[in-house]
């Protein structure tokens, strides 16, 4: 009531004719007046004295001295009622005071000036030319002031509104410049900065400046970007928690500094280093130690002033960064807890040279890493890998690089050696271990730190097995160790080299193979002299040493260049006649040592392994019969100065062929190829002579398949099953073929076989039963599966592509008959070991696949 009453008598006032005597140079007529007059007196400031009664501080301002009180003139309430309403709803009267204070601002000079309120947000005034602004509202009734009271009212045309919260306020700034997110992301990161900020001044670094002074890595790190400080190792999260809150107040200075300042002002920061501080000639902008002057400048919040510049210098002087904290930039922050869990994070704090390989962090964030898997991660020098490819000869497509890595412990194993990181360059990229992809050839740098980021967790060597990948083709020879129980080598101290017959070595060698896995003495001969008790790497050049090799004898190992700049190694070892040769860098490490997949097979000298063994391995003893018959001939198989064609053991009986042919001996010299001929045999290309003197023919199917037939005539042909050649010299082989030569095939008649009656008899018995039983079975197969009549077809019933089709069924592996067993590989369940992590199986299963088909093509004979 009373209120609207005074209400009513203020709109009253003029028509009275009062306003007249009120007026503002009438102080002297009102002796005794206040600042509360002055607003009664003045109809603009109408609405806002009503607000100061029902607010209640009337008697507070009666009271008051020494004050400018900044009074909101009536149009600036008239915008919309609801405002109106929720301003009242809010109003704080200290707000629009100014305590010890009584400001004259037509006594001010051109410029701005930043007046501190106490425990109120600080007001900026700005003169210029006749006009004045607080907080960029336009003062319009200035300096009026009562002559009771020590204080003067300023009539203001807007509202003063409450300034935003530091928060509020950076977000605005980043929305109107674009240039303080990272400052953003940096308070943020902060749960409480406000306790930082309040009273006091911000120098804000923009995003330029945080550029100009910070990497990305670094910038990460300090806005603590991957949220992962609070899941930090105490210790690491301790240095780190401390970096942030340095470089926070490194840039607050406790109280509020701002506007037009006449001198230059030395202010300490909140880690209490000195700040000289001076604002241009009219406020509008200050610098800092020499800065330039402040890109954006007084900028209120709730109790404070923030000012942006783009080039303070000195926020990084007190900040030093290490490995362990790049690594938090670049979100590895598992890896640092792992490693301070190990006690191996000296690796990421020191001073020493060192490269570090770390896995790229991922959902996946419990590895389980051992102490050695962590330390295989390092290397205890600074590898650029631009720099040291770029030293390697152009020519190639691929090339690799051997390093040591930190892992140097293990005694047991690798005798204290470091185990070893192989690197190799492709179009595709830089690869650890032909496994792990570097994904920044450039390596991040901090100090004498080099860091790589890998895409998958790095993984120490394995087991033997483990660590040889499919495409080098090594099954033969993994079978044979496991055979021989050496994929698990004991630790011998010193670590092993292995050389072992991969890719192609096997290929001429069916034979071979059946006869080590039918001789365990000489497989475990051949084995153990191919592993050495020492380590030698393809790049140990001019390396020459005594090793001790698993057979338990001593050799002597030579390791050369073969040509200064070629990428072959040539290994020398005393006891094998022939030098193997490597590609360079290609090793591959595993938990005890290194194997070096050669594409040769070379026998040591102690293994021998005559025609006589393979002959045997065929199962075709008749010919020892046969060869024995013939004085002249007996000595061949001894000498090695022929190779063979054997027929399979069971094809003798259907051609005919015994001891009492007549023609034998004829028939063995066509199966008999000088030494000097059977490259072109093993090669399968040109004309082959024969002991006869009458040429074969040899072709390749497209499925590689061999088949030899008489010259010029191609119409009857037989099929290399397969070979081997003896260990003494590489032209003295042995060729399985599926059925003999018939001697009926070469044009002079001379050459037929001339059979005895009963032979002839019995030959005909057989012919016929067998012609009989074969009518028989195409009648019942007949609209069966067409691979089954074309074998039936091949005649002969073809007995080796039976065995073929059985031996993906075989599982009886101990009984190494070689007809039986074309396929020595095709048991799944030890592939499956092998190539556990391969996408790609194995080639020879699909060798073995590709011969059951080619062995439905077979058809005419
Ligand atoms: C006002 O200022 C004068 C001079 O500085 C001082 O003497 C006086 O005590 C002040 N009055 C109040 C109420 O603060
Ligand atoms: C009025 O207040 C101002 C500021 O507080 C002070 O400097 C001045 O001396 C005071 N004047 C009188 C007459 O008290
Ligand atoms: C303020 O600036 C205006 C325009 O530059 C000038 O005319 C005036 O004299 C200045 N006033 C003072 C007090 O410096
Ligand atoms: C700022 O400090 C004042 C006292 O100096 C305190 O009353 C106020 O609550 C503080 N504000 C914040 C946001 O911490
Ligand atoms: C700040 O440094 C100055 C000079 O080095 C020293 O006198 C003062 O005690 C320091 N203040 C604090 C709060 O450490
Ligand atoms: C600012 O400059 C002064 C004087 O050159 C210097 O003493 C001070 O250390 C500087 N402040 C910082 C934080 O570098
Ligand atoms: C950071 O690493 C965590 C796992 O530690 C992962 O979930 C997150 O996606 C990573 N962040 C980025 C931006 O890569
Ligand atoms: C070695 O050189 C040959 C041919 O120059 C190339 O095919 C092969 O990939 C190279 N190997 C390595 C490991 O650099
Ligand atoms: C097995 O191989 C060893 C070593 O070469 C040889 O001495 C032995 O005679 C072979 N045994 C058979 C049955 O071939
Ligand atoms: C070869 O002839 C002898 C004597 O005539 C005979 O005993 C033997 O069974 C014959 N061998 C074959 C395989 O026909
Ligand atoms: C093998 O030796 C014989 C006789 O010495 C010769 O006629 C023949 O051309 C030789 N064959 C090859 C492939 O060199």
């Amino acid at each position: 009531m009373n209120i609207q009453l005074f209400t009513c008598i203020l709109w009253l006032l003029p028509i009275l004719g009062l306003t007249q005597a009120l007026s503002q140079n009438s102080n002297n007529d009102f002796p005794f007046s206040t600042v509360i007059d002055i607003l009664s007196e003045n109809v603009e400031f109408s609405t806002f004295l009503r607000i100061i009664q029902k607010k209640g501080h009337i008697q507070y301002l009666n009271e008051l001295q020494n004050f400018t009180l900044f009074a909101p003139v009536n149009s600036a309430f008239v915008k919309e009622d609801q405002m109106t309403h929720d301003f009242e709803k809010g109003f704080n009267i200290e707000r629009f005071l100014m305590h010890d204070n009584v400001l004259k601002v037509n006594e001010l000079t051109n410029g701005t000036y930043l007046e501190r309120r106490g425990t109120t947000a600080p007001l900026l005034l700005t003169r210029y030319k006749h006009r004045c602004w607080v907080n960029d509202i336009t003062v319009v009734e200035p300096d009026l002031q009562p002559n009771f009271q020590n204080a003067s009212v300023q009539g203001i045309a807007n509202i003063l509104l409450p300034p935003l919260p530091i928060k509020d306020l950076l977000v605005q700034l980043d929305e109107e410049t674009q240039d303080l997110k990272i400052f953003n992301d940096f308070m943020t990161s902060f749960s409480d900065y406000d306790a930082y900020t309040n009273k006091s001044t911000l120098l804000v670094p923009l995003d330029v400046n945080f550029q100009k002074l910070f990497n990305a890595i670094e910038i990460n790190y300090l806005t603590d970007k991957y949220l992962k400080l609070r899941k930090s190792n105490a210790i690491s999260q301790g240095k780190w928690t401390a970096d942030r809150t340095s470089l926070l107040q490194e840039v607050i200075i406790d109280d509020i500094y701002g506007g037009f300042s006449p001198n230059e002002l030395t202010l300490r920061n909140k880690n209490n280093r000195t700040l000289l501080i001076k604002s241009n000639f009219d406020g509008t902008s200050i610098g800092v130690n020499h800065s330039d002057y402040s890109r954006i400048s007084n900028k209120i919040f709730e109790l404070g002033v923030v000012h942006g510049f783009s080039d303070l210098d000195f926020l990084r002087e007190h900040i030093k960064f290490d490995a362990e904290k790049y690594l938090h930039g670049l979100n590895c922050s598992e890896f640092v807890k792992e490693l301070y869990f190990r006690d191996l994070e000296k690796f990421i704090q020191n001073e020493k040279k060192t490269t570090i390989f770390v896995p790229q962090a991922s959902f996946n964030e419990d590895r389980g890493y051992t102490k050695p898997s962590l330390l295989y991660h390092f290397a205890e020098d600074k590898i650029d890998l631009e720099e040291d490819f770029s030293l390697l000869p152009k020519i190639e497509d691929v090339s690799t690089q051997i390093y040591d890595s930190a892992f140097c412990s293990s005694a047991k194993r690798l005798g204290g050696h470091c185990q070893k990181l192989k690197i190799s360059r492709s179009n595709e990229g830089y690869y650890i271990n032909g496994r792990f992809k570097i994904l920044n050839t450039k390596p991040y740098e901090i100090g004498d730190t080099y860091i790589y980021s890998i895409e998958d967790d790095l993984q120490l060597p394995g087991e033997l097995v483990l660590s040889l990948p499919p495409q080098d083709h090594c099954s033969t020879s993994l079978m044979f160790l496991r055979d021989l129980g050496l994929l698990d080598l004991p630790p011998n101290h010193k670590g092993y080299t292995i050389l072992l017959p991969c890719m192609n070595s096997w290929d001429n060698n069916d034979l071979t193979v059946d006869y080590l896995k039918s001789n365990k003495t000489a497989l475990n001969l051949l084995m153990r002299n191919l592993i050495f008790e020492e380590l030698i790497y393809s790049n140990d050049y001019n390396v020459s040493t005594e090793a001790q090799n698993l057979y338990g004898d001593s050799v002597y190992i030579d390791v050369e260049e073969v040509i200064e700049c070629s990428n072959l190694t040539k290994i020398s070892v005393s006891n094998i006649k022939e030098s193997i040769f490597i590609e360079e860098n290609s090793d591959i490490f595993f938990n005890q040592g290194v194997i070096h997949p050669i594409n040769q097979l070379d026998f040591p000298d102690d293994l021998e392994i005559s025609l006589r063994e393979l002959i045997e391995t065929t199962g075709t003893k008749e010919i020892f019969e046969f060869f024995n018959l013939f004085h002249d001939l007996s000595s061949i198989i001894r000498n090695e100065e022929y190779s063979l064609l054997v027929p399979t053991s069971s094809s003798i009986p259907l051609s005919g062929i015994s001891v009492n042919s007549t023609n034998l001996k004829t028939f063995l010299e066509l199966h008999l190829i000088p030494a000097n001929e059977t490259q072109n045999l093993l090669d399968c290309n040109d004309v082959i002579n024969t002991k006869l003197g009458k040429q074969l023919n040899c072709r390749k199917d497209h499925l590689n398949n061999h088949f030899i037939s008489v010259y010029e005539d191609w119409s009857k042909e037989v099929r290399i099953l397969k070979k081997g050649c003896t260990s003494g010299s590489k032209s003295s082989c042995v060729f399985l073929i599926d059925k003999p030569i018939s001697l009926s095939w070469l044009d002079n008649e001379k050459y037929h076989l001339h059979l005895p009656g009963i032979a002839v008899g019995v030959g005909m018995i057989i012919g016929v039963t067998l012609a009989i039983s074969l009518l028989f079975c195409v009648v019942i197969t007949r609209g069966g599966k067409a691979k089954r009549i074309d074998e039936i077809e091949t005649g002969t019933a073809n007995h080796v592509t039976t065995p073929l089709i059985q031996s993906s069924s075989r599982t009886n592996i101990s009984s190494y008959s070689a007809t039986a067993h074309l396929s020595p590989l095709s048991q799944p369940t030890f592939e499956g070991s092998y190539s556990g992590n391969a996408i790609q199986r194995p080639r020879d299963i699909r060798r073995v696949a590709s011969e059951q088909r080619g062995s439905r093509s077979v058809s005419t004979s």
